[in-house]
Formats: C-alpha cells, sequence, structure tokens
C-alpha cells in the first residue's frame, strides 16, 4: 500500500482488485462460502488521509475525486457513518488497544460501491495501516491480519504488498504471489450494483474443473491468451441473474478484441484483459461512447 506522511498526517492509496478467477468450493457451517481466487490489485485509487484529532474524536468525511465525467452517472458515496469500514476499523483498533487517540479520516472515492472491486475493504485496509503507524499501536503484520479478517473476507488482501495473490478459505488465506508481467485492463462498472451478500446466497459450488494454478502457471509465461482460457467467477451466473447489466457487458465485451473478459468478484463491475495499454485505451473509448457505465483502464501494479 502506498503511502506518505506530512506534518503528523498519513496519506494512503487504497487500490482497487480484480478477481481473474473465483472459484466458489462449497457452503461453510458458518454461513460463508469456501473459496479459491487469485485477486490482482489494480491503479484505480481512493485516497485516505488521516490526520490526529487532538481532542479524541473520531469522525469521517467522504469526497468524490471531483473529476468530471462527461455521460457518466454521478458517483454514488457511501455514508461517513459508523457502519462505513473505514469507522468499523478505527473503532476496533481502540477497542482491542484501549488507545483514547482520536484521528479525522477523509475519504476521497474514486473505486465504485457495489462493484466487485472491493474498495470498501481496500479503505479499511489503509486505515488499520495508517492508524496503527499515526498512533503508533506498533501492531504486527498478523495482528493487522488477525483484525482485518475480522472486519471483512478481502480486507486481509489488501494487507499483503504483493501484486496479486491466490486467497483461500473465505478469501482470508493470502498466499501473494508476484506478478511477472504489468496486465492492463479496461473495467466498466454498470449503473447498478448489486451486495455481494444477494450474490453469494444465489450461488452454487462451481462445476470449474481446473484450478487457480492454471492461471498463475500461463501467467508465468507470459501467456495472455493461455490466462484468458483459465478466467472463471462461480459468481457470475447468479450476479446476471440479479443484474441484467452484467449480461448487456458481457455480450458487449464479447465482440470487442479483448483477450479475455469476465466480472469482477460478486459484481456488477466488468474487465477485460488487454494486450496493451494502447489497445486498453483504444477499447476504453469504444466503450465510453457505447454509454453502458462507468470506463476505468487501469494496470496491474509492479
Ligand atoms: O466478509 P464480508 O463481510 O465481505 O462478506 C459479505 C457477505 O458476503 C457475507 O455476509 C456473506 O454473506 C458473503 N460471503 C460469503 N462467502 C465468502 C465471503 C463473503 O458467503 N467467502
Amino acid at each position: 500500500m502506498q503511502s506518505r506522511d506530512q506534518f503528523n498526517s498519513v496519506t494512503l492509496a487504497a487500490p482497487a482488485k480484480l478477481n481473474l478467477f473465483l472459484k466458489v468450493l462449497g457452503r461453510r457451517s458458518d454461513g460463508y462460502h469456501e473459496l479459491e481466487t487469485l485477486m490482482v490489485s489494480v491503479g484505480l485509487y481512493d485516497t485516505l488521509r488521516i490526520s490526529p484529532d487532538p481532542e479524541g474524536r473520531l469522525s469521517m468525511s467522504c469526497h468524490d475525486s471531483g473529476r468530471v465525467q462527461t455521460g457518466a452517472p454521478k458517483r454514488e458515496l457511501p455514508p461517513a457513518d459508523a457502519d462505513n469500514l473505514v469507522l468499523r476499523a478505527a473503532n476496533l483498533l481502540r477497542q482491542i488497544t484501549g488507545t483514547k487517540q482520536g484521528a479525522r479520516l477523509e475519504l476521497i472515492k474514486r473505486i465504485p460501491m457495489a462493484a466487485g472491486l472491493a474498495g470498501g475493504s481496500s479503505d479499511a485496509a489503509a486505515t488499520l495501516v495508517g492508524l496503527n503507524r499515526l498512533w503508533n499501536l506498533q501492531l504486527a503484520p498478523h495482528e493487522l491480519h488477525d483484525f482485518a479478517a475480522q472486519l471483512g473476507s478481502d480486507i486481509p488482501f489488501f494487507l499483503c504488498s504483493a501484486a496479486a495473490a491466490v486467497c483461500r478459505g473465505r478469501g482470508e488465506i493470502v498466499e501473494p504471489l508476484p506478478l511477472p508481467l504489468r496486465l492492463h485492463f479496461v473495467i466498466a462498472r454498470p449503473p447498478g450494483g448489486l451486495s455481494t451478500a444477494a450474490v453469494f446466497k444465489q450461488c452454487r459450488p462451481s462445476p470449474c474443473t481446473w484450478s487457480s494454478a492454471q492461471l498463475v502457471e500461463a501467467c508465468f509465461q507470459g501467456r495472455l491468451d493461455s490466462m484468458a482460457i483459465c478466467f472463471h467467477n462461480s459468481l457470475q451466473e447468479p450476479a446476471e441473474r440479479l443484474c441484467a447489466e452484467v449480461g448487456t457487458l458481457r455480450r458487449w465485451f464479447a465482440r470487442q478484441g479483448f483477450v479475455g473478459h469476465m466480472m469482477s468478484g460478486s459484481g456488477t463491475s466488468y474487465f477485460g484483459l488487454c494486450r496493451s495499454r494502447r489497445h486498453a485505451q483504444q477499447l476504453a473509448a469504444r466503450l465510453k461512447a457505447a454509454r453502458l457505465g462507468d470506463v476505468f483502464v487501469a494496470q496491474s501494479r509492479p
């Protein structure tokens, strides 16, 4: 996680993720689903600025990036209340460590919500890392990991600094994976979003016969086409049933020259893998003209 410290405050860049592989292995007795997923961190960021509050209060504000986007709907913002994962992470740290220190948390949102890009999870991970530093709590990585896993299944991934990881369990068991090449993506977020819980409720264990290992192998051989053949998301079918816009995006992406394409996480974002940055920019321009939602060009991180 990139960060910089200035005048007692900490500023962190919280990246989005894409799932190139997400296989639901079964339903667990705790109501969660056992997963095998390959997540890639991409260069689409929220920014979190944390400054000390001398009165010992915790407060949060949330803004959009102020970027004018022609033709795109105005970005929704999460409520900056106690349900927000940022404040939940801050409150959990205060409760566990007993610190009475306060903080002002300013979040600039660029990652769309309810989109399968884990923006809220990434913001929560940034909060844990930033407050650990600002409050000088000296929590070890394994302690931060445990708090992250308590808050949400995707949050531990963002604590590892690797560009990608294979995640298991409910998503919280993270095996970091350095990426040998830079991947170029176009991401579309249709007007509608989906709740993760609603999509998981509709899913079934996957008939997919391969594992993330084949995708990892293709990636290490630098074979983009073989990687794309291994793309899988068990949540895509239920998401398409719940939100017709995902199917519309799938059909649109299939008619363009992407190397491969798929929905990310529980949706509704849809991504296409491209051969280069230029290729991604060309296809993104076409996608913007099609007016199917917000469009982003993003690369995997080094
Ligand atoms: O862990 P998190 O709070 O992000 O999960 C949100 C919801 O998604 C859970 O309440 C659960 O319904 C569903 N989920 C699941 N299996 C997972 C992860 C999430 O069923 N592995």
